[in-house]
């Protein structure tokens, strides 16, 4: 089996990172969120415009040399994790945690946290996996066709080595 590999993205990844993340909306989102945002998210192309403006802050993970999924943030906020459907279930997610909570550590943070929709079960069973806990919840009124229910998930880092 091929073990994932995480590293920083590179402006050569982003024609596979648009890909991935809309294959990845399509196969989770798109089921469970309201049409309206579905339909915006398609309309203003949102993986465009989330791959460009979070790129700087960004990792992939490659599986067998293939970019499988990437990871955004913003200070010690986890903005984004999107792995291909082809190739969840493969630790391609878990490896990219572990590198975001390894720059997070080296940005001198003990603690991250994100956003997650309440609808949306297979990340909150991947990230409860993962060691987070829900520390709020809210009613979205920014998600286009909303209210949408958010939970907010946080998680203690353990200090470095040595
Ligand atoms: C959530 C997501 C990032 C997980 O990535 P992944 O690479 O499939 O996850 P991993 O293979 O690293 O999973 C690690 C563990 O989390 C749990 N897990 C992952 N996906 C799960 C699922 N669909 N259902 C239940 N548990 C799950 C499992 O315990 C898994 O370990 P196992 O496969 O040995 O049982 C991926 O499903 C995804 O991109 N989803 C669509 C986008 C999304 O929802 N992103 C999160 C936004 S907040």
């Amino acid at each position: 089996m091929t073990v994932p590999v995480a590293r920083t993205a590179t402006p050569d990844d982003v024609f596979q990172m648009e890909e991935l993340m809309r294959d990845a909306f399509e196969a989770s989102y798109a089921n469970f969120m309201p049409e309206q945002y579905v339909r915006e998210f398609y309309d203003a192309n949102g993986a465009r415009q989330t791959v460009h403006e979070g790129l700087s802050k960004a990792a992939v993970v490659e599986i067998a040399g293939m970019v499988a999924g990437f990871a955004m943030h913003d200070e010690n906020v986890l903005t984004e994790l999107w792995v291909a459907p082809m190739f969840q279930r493969k630790g391609a997610g878990r490896t990219l945690l572990e590198w975001m909570e390894n720059r997070f550590r080296r940005l001198g943070y003990d603690s991250y946290s994100l956003c997650c929709y309440a609808l949306n079960g297979k990340a909150l069973e991947f990230y409860k996996k993962n060691g987070f806990t829900r520390t709020s919840e809210s009613d979205s009124t920014e998600v286009p066709g909303g209210p949408v229910k958010v939970y907010t998930l946080s998680k203690k880092l353990d200090k470095p080595d040595g």
